[in-house]
């Protein structure tokens, strides 16, 4: 891949995002912690690695962002995002930004355990240029004993999805709800 961001990167995903600063030729990191952003720095970066102190919150920045990066960069191949719902113009902006890109683009959606699936594919419109792979969070049930997943498990299940180019990807499980932590 030539050209990555990953939006919420640098907490549980920490480990995929590591994987794809060693994969891709050019990357952003998006968080609001300029500490939490330089642990990503390591010694055997083979990328261009950007990181970016931006609050996907302010919609105008976010904005300008998104030009910016593919003006200076290029067009982009893909974008991870573990977006919180308290961003709701976030997605949407990023998709809006995208859609008259030629170019065809990957959009890893990473969502939690309680994440309603049908109603967020229906609130958005996915451009036609755009591959939508969804990544959900599930939980794990051993010995009868149900716990969250951990952040390793969490990496690893978002760098399955991407490396398989998967459409789908569940981590753990989601059924039986009762079940869950
Ligand atoms: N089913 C499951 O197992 C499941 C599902 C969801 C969560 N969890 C657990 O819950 C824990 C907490 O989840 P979390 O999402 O709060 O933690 P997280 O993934 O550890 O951190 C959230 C990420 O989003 C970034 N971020 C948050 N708000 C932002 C904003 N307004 N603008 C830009 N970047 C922003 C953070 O960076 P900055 O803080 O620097 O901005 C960080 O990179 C996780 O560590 C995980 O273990 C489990």
């Amino acid at each position: 891949m030539k050209h990555a961001i990953v939006f919420g990167g640098t907490g549980m995903l920490a480990g995929a995002t590591k994987w794809l600063i060693e994969t891709t030729d050019h990357i952003s990191i998006i968080g609001r912690n300029k500490h939490k952003l330089e642990q990503l720095y390591s010694d055997h970066d083979n990328s261009d690695l950007r990181l970016v102190t931006l609050d996907y919150k302010d919609n105008e920045a976010l904005r300008h962002f998104m030009r910016q990066t593919i003006q200076t960069y290029g067009p982009i191949d893909l974008v991870v995002s573990w977006i919180h719902s308290v961003a709701p113009d976030a997605i949407p902006i990023i998709l809006d930004e995208l859609t008259h890109q030629e170019h065809q683009w990957r959009f890893v959606h990473i969502k939690g355990s309680s994440h309603d699936l049908s109603s967020i594919l229906a609130e958005i419109p996915v451009p036609r240029n755009c591959r939508y792979c969804d990544v959900q969070l599930g939980f794990k049930v051993e010995a009868n004993v149900s716990r969250w997943l951990t952040h390793k498990e969490i990496s690893n299940g978002v760098i399955s999805a991407i490396h398989y180019d998967k459409k789908k990807t569940v981590v753990g499980i989601l059924y039986p709800w009762s079940k869950r932590p």
